[in-house]
């Protein structure tokens, strides 16, 4: 049994209950996080909470609780949860108002809501276990300010389900001029010539916690050839290997793109050595 905190409330999350004139509710109106949690650790916490705290500073909702507090009630989640290996959401939205009006209520008190679910054993980056990924391609339709972790997802749950009805796990999102800006629920990495590659943050991206800490891990350890830039789909048609990331997949091998196989369609050697870095120094974060 899952249990779910709701503001003050602590319960089985099938009991867990929300006011239909939640503003997350009728307008997508909340920023949300997703925090890995290994054997009861979570893996950068800081670094979700100041990207947090940037999301709800950009739609101007006031952080409802201090860093420690999040910190004290999110490990007692994870107790309650089990302590596994789980993915920790949790989100905040403007509150409950009593009149469907597109403008900021002057008075609200913003709504807490943080569940676990199951998440996958961190991979030792062995070529022989790896769980790989085949994607397609789309035009990127979402908004423009895709850097912002808003709950209001419609734009990224359309694209994947273009990718999911075409028999593909993920979507890779080019924008108009062909630059690859990421993927429907990862940030995207491509590997050339033993370089590795991976799109500049913007607005048309998010600033994935795990795409940051592994290019912190990189710069660290010191043995990596990577550039941040513009990344074209003829660059990633042609790669020899193509990543994701996200705080649910950690570094996850892409074998097929629009059913084209990536190089000998396995996952690679960089894929192998990167994912190895992220296992042993995610509990630095
Ligand atoms: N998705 N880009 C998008 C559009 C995402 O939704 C996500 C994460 C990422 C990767 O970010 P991070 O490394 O911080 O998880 C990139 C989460 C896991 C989700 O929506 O479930």
């Amino acid at each position: 049994m899952t249990i779910a905190w709701i503001n003050d409330q602590w319960l089985p999350l099938s009991e867990a209950r929300i006011s239909p004139m939640d503003r997350g509710f009728l307008f997508g109106d909340g920023i949300y996080e997703v925090i890995p949690s290994y054997g009861g650790k979570m893996v950068g916490f800081d670094w979700h909470m100041q990207r947090l705290q940037n999301g709800l500073d950009a739609i101007a909702i006031p952080n409802p609780l201090a860093i420690q507090t999040w910190q004290q009630q999110l490990t007692r989640l994870i107790k309650d949860n089990g302590a596994g290996n789980l993915g920790v959401y949790l989100q905040v939205t403007r509150g409950v108002v009593e009149k469907r009006q597109h403008k900021f209520p002057d008075v609200v008190t913003p709504t807490i809501f943080a569940y676990t679910f199951d998440i996958p054993a961190t991979s030792d980056g062995s070529l022989a276990s790896a769980k790989s990924f085949n994607v397609s391609t789309a035009v990127d339709r979402r908004w423009q300010r895709c850097h912002i972790k808003s709950t209001a997802l419609l734009g990224n749950v359309l694209h994947m389900m273009e990718g999911v009805d075409a028999g593909a796990d993920e979507v890779l999102l080019f924008n108009d001029n062909d630059e690859l800006t990421e993927a429907a629920a990862c940030n995207v990495f491509i590997v050339k010539n033993g370089e590795v590659f991976t799109p500049r943050l913007d607005t048309q991206k998010l600033p994935g916690i795990t795409r940051n800490l592994l290019l912190d891990m990189f710069k660290a350890d010191g043995n990596w050839r990577v550039s941040e830039g513009v990344v074209s789909r003829a660059e990633v048609l042609s790669a020899d290997e193509v990543w994701l990331t996200s705080s649910t997949k950690e570094v996850a091998p892409v074998i097929s793109i629009d059913g084209q196989p990536i190089a000998d369609g396995k996952p690679g050697p960089v894929w192998s050595r990167a994912q190895q870095l992220f296992n042993q120094r995610r509990f630095d974060y």
